[in-house]
């Protein structure tokens, strides 16, 4: 069965609705009310069962996302987790750092990705609870390095924010990026007090409320630093990777080292292996 059964589920408060938009596919998750000043950001990750997330792709087919997912796409666990991560996008809208543009250049973080079946109760979620039909796509950059021909930039309906430095913006600016539609966020958002005062402008000028960022794990510490990373959900899958077959390695972070609680937790059957976990470092 892929449907994920929360149990221990601490967050009761659903400004989205009680409702789940397919009740065979999904339980309906809660969320606090976005923050007086910025949205509530939520992080979206998939760790093995040894913690790693990441590492640096020796080559085209070495792909870690795969590999701490295992192989067989055809399991519940597998079916369960991309349909949480489609779900996930129906809140509001969607974060990815440029680092994973680039590794998935092919990423559009939408309910129904490119070649995937239709998903219409995603899209009457979103449009009933008065939000655009796609997410808007916010790419974090410090450089800029990416290319404007990705799918990301190109897709009809789905705007593009990038929340970067005046580099990444210039440097997008001279590849075209503003020709596709592109707005651009700009502060020095190495600083983290900057990377905060971005999602405050998120928020008043660009009227984000919720934002679902899917990684990497480098932006999501990084907005972890700025202490606006509300929450994480990660699933651990039950793949064990093998660290020292990979150069840079990088693992989820310690929820439990950095104070985090545990406010839900599910499963798609008892006897599976693999965990759908919700970790809330910010209380509201
Ligand atoms: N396991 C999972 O759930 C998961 C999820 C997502 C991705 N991944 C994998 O993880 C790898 C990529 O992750 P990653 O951690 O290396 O990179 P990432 O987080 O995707 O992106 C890092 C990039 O974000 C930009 N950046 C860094 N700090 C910033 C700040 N303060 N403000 C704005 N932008 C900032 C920089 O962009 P510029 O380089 O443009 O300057 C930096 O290179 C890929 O292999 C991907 O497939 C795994």
């Amino acid at each position: 069965m892929a449907l994920i059964h929360w149990h221990h589920n601490a967050e009761t408060r659903y400004p989205f609705g009680e409702r789940s938009p397919d009740p065979d596919r999904f339980e309906p998750i809660g969320f606090p009310a976005p923050w007086p000043d910025r949205p509530w950001i939520f992080g979206v990750m998939v760790a093995s069962a040894n913690d790693v997330v990441a590492w640096k792709r020796a080559g085209p087919d070495d792909d870690p996302v795969r590999a701490v997912l295992g192989g067989d796409d055809t399991r519940p666990e597998r079916i369960a987790d991309r349909r949480h991560m489609r779900h996930l996008r129906c809140f509001g809208d969607v974060g990815i750092g440029a680092q994973t543009l680039r590794a998935q250049p092919d990423l559009v973080q939408t309910p129904q990705e490119p070649g995937e079946e239709p998903v219409p109760e995603l899209y009457d979620f979103r449009l009933a609870h008065g939000l655009p039909y796609h997410p808007r796509a916010v790419i974090y950059s410090l450089f800029g390095r990416l290319d404007v021909a990705h799918p990301v930039f190109n897709t009809p309906g789905l705007d593009v924010m990038v929340v970067g430095t005046p580099v990444a913006e210039a440097t997008l600016t001279a590849r075209g990026a503003r020709e596709k539609g592109v707005a651009f966020v700009t502060e020095h958002v190495i600083d983290p007090e900057a990377l905060r005062r971005a999602h405050a402008r998120l928020f008043a000028d660009h009227g984000v409320r919720y934002l679902a960022c899917e990684g990497g794990e480098t932006i999501l510490r990084a907005l972890h630093a700025a202490g606006v990373l509300d929450e994480v959900f990660v699933t651990v899958t039950d793949a064990v990777i093998d660290e020292s077959a990979h150069e840079d390695v990088l693992r989820i972070v310690d929820f439990d080292a950095d104070g985090a609680q545990l406010v839900a937790e599910g499963a798609t059957s008892p006897d599976s292996a693999w965990r759908f976990r919700r970790w809330r470092f910010n209380a509201r």
